[in-house]
């Protein structure tokens, strides 16, 4: 009997033991903070090969009902009150302040955080500046969107490569 009691009280001991166990310790190991990779740099949208491009564009066609782009800018030629975006990457715009810029990324991007700085011929400033409300990787998109339809419907032909000139002969 007196072993019955003293192995209850032992057992008793014990898990209350084990119930007053302290959470184990955080370790730093386990402390430290979730490593987040860095913010992954955006791709450059002029460098980007097909297959990438492609897909940011996808991204991009979603950008462009989400935020409206469609209300003023047509995809299949209508006009609207923007210009068109089909086959104007790359392209020489013409600004109403006289200038002519080259559409790239950095025009782009531009005209959509500030419209205002960069009024394309033949519009006026009706498009308000979408700053704050896009991201940068929202405008990535957009802008690989404007890229794909770079050869328009129009300007689709093919264009026959040329070989290099293969220079004087030497005789
Ligand atoms: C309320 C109408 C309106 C909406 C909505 C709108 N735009 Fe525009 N956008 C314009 C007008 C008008 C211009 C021409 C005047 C100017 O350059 O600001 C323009 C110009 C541009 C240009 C310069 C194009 C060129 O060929 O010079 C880009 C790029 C552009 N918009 C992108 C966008 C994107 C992307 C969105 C959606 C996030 C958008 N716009 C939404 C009206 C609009």
């Amino acid at each position: 009997m007196r072993y019955a009691v003293f192995l209850f009280l032992t057992c008793t001991i014990v898990a209350g033991c084990e119930r007053e166990a302290p959470t184990p310790a955080v370790t730093p190991a386990a402390a430290s903070p979730v490593k987040e990779s860095p913010a992954a740099p955006l791709p450059a949208v002029a460098s980007m090969d097909e297959a990438t491009l492609n897909a940011w564009a996808q991204k991009g066609k979603q950008v462009w009902q989400a935020k409206t782009c469609f209300m003023c800018h047509s995809l299949n030629g209508v006009p609207l009150a923007g210009p068109s975006p089909i086959g104007v990457w790359g392209s020489k715009q013409k600004l109403a302040d006289g200038r002519e810029v080259l559409v790239d990324e950095a025009y782009i991007r531009e005209s959509i955080l500030d419209p205002a700085a960069a009024i394309t011929a033949g519009y006026t400033t009706q498009m308000v500046s979408f700053q704050g409300q896009i991201t940068d990787e929202q405008i990535v998109a957009v802008t690989a969107l404007f890229r794909t339809l770079k050869d328009g419907p129009a300007k689709a032909a093919p264009v026959p490569v040329v070989p290099p000139a293969t220079g004087v002969s030497p005789r």
